[in-house]
């Protein structure tokens, strides 16, 4: 068997520095990776630790779908920030037998919720009960999406789910950002919680300190043991029941039990010699991201070069109008009639351009939705490719950083705030600035409309590139210009990557770019009469698998968080 591995930026966690490889890690001693080129399988995710995890799947003999379980389980406990039980997700798939597939896990909205819950009675939304504290939860899906995904897996769960039982049992080192993410949410946490958790000390959290999760071991154990009423039912449900009667949340036994993920149709499109393979509603990701393609398609982006004006100002223009339809159109397509092929015809895309101006600002107000011919930010994304021919792209969210706040007291593991994902009254804005329509209004069963975007591409039809990022409202933008970056600009993958982004979210009117964002790119924009907002946080935390022209993995994890890469 041939082996290549190598690894490149690497950041240490803990004390010494030894050489790692997908078949040992320790869990208080640990390095992150930011790029490896492996001949056989790559998993990219938000932290050293499930990406190790996932790598070592892949070596004993699992495929892209059980790395991607044992990631995902294994960021449940040592990413609590985004990583999941108590939230939700979405996973897109290309098989090696040609299919292609997505698995929607999305929260649902309990049976006791409806459209105007977080209004008050003079009718003013109350965005601090959608965003925090027990009213925030939907119903989680991220658990039910493990186990439909389990077909498509090779290995049992009994294995899959190993990696993160030992860590939540044994604890591992937290890393710098996490210490100092714990610490400025630390308040919150006393504030919110009904129990004590796991995730508060007397002292601040250092880097290196040990984090132990014995309650999560525990329901990982019930999962493992009892499978979908290991959290659906039993105890973890009565868990969860017991600490929403607590704290005046309203998810009951029944919204439990009555919980599905669904298999659906993806998205697939050509874009140019490529094939792309993306999410359908509920996230709203996968449409935008047509939209916003297929609108920049003809135009000569790669002679007009990166980060030119033009290419930016098209882009920007392109983003403006996807997120307008976005806003007014968009919403669970099981409740509400969305025109989806109407929205990504070429045609109407072609259209819906046709007010752009070259070197001269748009306007929010002038572009509203297109009229088709009659349709903190935390998430975590993971990127997973084997040898056999299988890509995996997820992305989960409990929606903010921690999501609600509130720990499931006894269990362990975090409730998501998706309820803000939700319209909670038209044209209040999300917590991302997000407005929304009827489409995406309050109703009891419904999936809130998400922005996350897990994509495959494929050249030949064969599996060429895995992305995907959290972020809130810019995930869409994120996923949209590394895309491009590396499509049309050619970048390589840690470039394009790691380049800094810009976005546009049609309201408010601006294009927000990161703290690093060129100042001679800014003025240009100002000039064509953009207005340019620096933002203090950076935008998206992309990670990327390609298989590039020798037929190897290339896997970086962005420089913006403790994403790693690992493979073997
Ligand atoms: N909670 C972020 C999203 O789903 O778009």
């Amino acid at each position: 068997m041939r082996l290549r591995l190598l690894f490149l930026p690497v950041l240490l966690i803990g004390t010494h520095a030894f050489a790692q490889s997908a078949s040992t890690i320790d869990p208080y001693q640990y390095t992150i990776r930011k790029e490896v080129t492996v001949q056989h399988g790559a998993v990219v995710s938000a932290h050293p630790l499930a990406s190790h995890a996932g790598a070592r799947i892949l070596q004993q003999g699992g495929n892209a779908i059980d790395a991607a379980i044992t990631t995902q389980l294994a960021l449940a406990v040592v990413y609590p920030g985004a990583g999941n039980l108590g939230g939700g997700g979405f996973l897109v798939g290309h098989l090696s037998d040609g299919r292609n597939i997505s698995i929607d896990y999305r929260e649902m909205a309990p049976a006791k919720a409806h459209r105007d819950m977080y209004l008050d009675a003079a009718g003013n939304a109350n965005t601090t009960l959608s965003q925090e504290g027990h009213l925030a939860a939907g119903v989680p899906g991220t658990v039910a999406g493990i186990f439909a995904s389990l077909p498509y897996a090779r290995l049992p769960l009994r294995k899959l789910i190993q990696p993160a039982i030992t860590l939540a049992e044994k604890g591992f080192a937290i890393t710098e950002k996490e210490a100092r993410s714990l610490n400025a949410h630390a308040e919150l946490f006393k504030r919110l919680n009904t129990k004590p958790t796991r995730f508060v000390k007397d002292t601040p959290w250092k880097a290196g300190d040990t984090l132990i999760q014995p309650e999560l071991a525990r329901t990982l154990k019930r999962i493992r043991d009892k499978g979908m009423e290991g959290f659906y039912g039993g105890e973890t449900a009565a868990m969860i029941v017991a600490e929403m009667q607590r704290g005046k949340g309203i998810i009951t036994t029944a919204d439990l039990k009555a919980y599905k993920a669904k298999e659906r149709k993806p998205i697939v499109f050509n874009y140019k010699d490529y094939t792309l393979i993306t999410m359908p509603l509920p996230s709203s990701g996968g449409i935008v991201l047509q939209q916003m393609m297929g609108m920049v398609e003809k135009y000569p982006l790669s002679s007009w070069g990166f980060h030119s004006p033009q290419a930016i100002q098209l882009m920007v223009e392109a983003e403006r109008r996807a997120y307008a339809d976005r806003a007014e159109y968009l919403g669970d397509a099981d409740f509400v009639k969305v025109p989806v092929k109407q929205l990504t015809d070429k045609k109407y895309l072609e259209q819906r351009m046709q007010d752009y101006v070259p070197n001269k600002a748009g306007s929010s107000v002038a572009v509203k939705a297109g009229a088709p011919l009659h349709e903190s930010e935390q998430t975590t994304h993971l990127s997973v490719m084997d040898d056999q021919g299988n890509a995996v792209a997820v992305t989960t969210t409990l929606n903010g950083t921690y999501g609600s706040g509130v720990v499931v007291g006894g269990a362990g593991f975090f409730l998501n705030n998706e309820m803000d994902d939700f319209s909670v009254k038209p044209g209040v804005p999300n917590m991302y600035g997000l407005v929304g329509n009827e489409a995406n209004a309050i109703a009891p069963g419904k999936r809130m409309l998400s922005s996350m975007t897990p994509t495959i591409v494929l050249q030949r039809q064969r599996p060429y590139l895995v992305v995907g990022t959290p972020g809130g409202s810019t995930i869409m933008t994120s996923v949209f210009q590394t895309l491009i970056n590396i499509l049309e600009f050619n970048m390589p993958v840690s470039q394009a990557v790691n380049e800094t982004k810009f976005h546009h979210q049609w309201l408010p009117d601006q294009v927000d770019v990161e703290p690093d964002f060129p100042a001679g790119i800014i003025s240009s924009l100002e000039q064509m009469g953009y207005k340019v907002t620096p933002r203090r946080s950076p935008i998206g935390r992309t990670e990327v698998i390609r298989v590039n022209n020798k037929g190897m993995l290339e896997a970086v994890g962005d420089k913006r968080g403790d994403d790693s890469a690992a493979g073997y």
